[in-house]
């Protein structure tokens, strides 16, 4: 599995550019592709080539008008590459939401339904592992422990300590990669994550000496560290086989 994120503080730097031409570059190249655009904005709306302030089924009828997530898919380039448009009104959802009980919920309730509905396709095992990186490194967490997913791998995750207290009682396998020189995994980080790992059976961590935040990306120069990104990746595929293997074990059983 390739984790490809498009990252900048700074606006209008061409991060949903490079995204909408990803996509499509991706949709040619034989792959399934789904675009998702949950920002108010809606720029990469435009690049569907819908207007979105007329769109409808957007993502915002989603999370404020309970329309199933499907039922927002909609076919850019045939089967290939797929988009779920966003509408300027999401800017008011969370005024809007203010008053819904259980608005924290609407994302995952949807990410769940979604999941479901993936876990019934003919090529699906129905097993299915989140992986995050920088901000989605809580993902990882949150993906097997709220969402119904089966894995979970954070590779330089950040804002961890927050969700730290989810790994309790947790029964399904987290796998967290850092280096020992990322910002967002200083010693009182690292030293939450290595007394939970000694503790939690299904908690592995592992650390890498020198190595920086954004190991991942080929496009931070200094941070990119081949060693350490390929173990991530080998490591996720060996949680993937292990799950593929558990469901093989289960059938048999039955
Ligand atoms: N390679 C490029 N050459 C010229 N113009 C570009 C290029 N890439 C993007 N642009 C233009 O720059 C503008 C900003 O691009 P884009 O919306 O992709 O930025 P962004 O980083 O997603 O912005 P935001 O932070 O607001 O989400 C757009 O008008 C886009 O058409
Ligand atoms: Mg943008």
């Amino acid at each position: 599995m390739r984790v490809i994120a498009v990252f900048n503080h700074k606006g209008g730097v061409g991060k949903t550019t490079t995204v909408a031409n990803l996509g499509a570059g991706l949709a040619r190249r034989g792959k399934r592709v789904l675009l998702v655009d949950a920002d108010p904005q809606a720029c990469l709306t435009v690049h569907f080539g819908i207007d979105p302030e007329s769109a409808e089924k957007t993502i915002y009828d989603v999370l404020c008008r309970d329309l199933p997530f499907r039922d927002a898919v909609r076919e850019l380039e045939g089967e290939a590459l797929l988009g779920v448009p966003s509408h300027l009104d999401l800017a008011g959802a969370e005024l809007e939401l203010a008053t819904t009980m259980g608005r924290e919920r609407l994302l995952k309730d949807a990410i769940e339904r979604y999941l479901a509905e993936v876990r019934k396709l003919p090529n699906s095992n129905t097993r299915a592992a989140a992986m995050g990186l920088c901000y989605g490194g809580p993902y990882a967490i949150i993906g097997p422990k709220r969402l119904g997913f089966d894995a979970g791998i954070s590779c330089h995750g950040s804002q961890m300590l927050d969700y730290i207290g989810e790994l309790e009682g947790l029964a399904r396998p987290v796998c967290i990669v850092w280096g020992d020189a990322d910002h967002q995994a200083p010693a009182e980080v690292l030293e939450a994550y290595r007394a939970a790992a000694g503790r939690l059976k299904h908690l592995e961590l592992h650390v890498f000496p020198g190595v920086l935040h954004g190991y991942m990306m080929p496009e931070a120069t200094k941070a990119f560290h081949q060693p350490t990104r390929d173990f991530s990746m080998g490591r996720a595929l060996a949680l993937l086989d292990s799950l593929r293997t558990e469901q093989a074990g289960q059938r048999r059983a039955r």
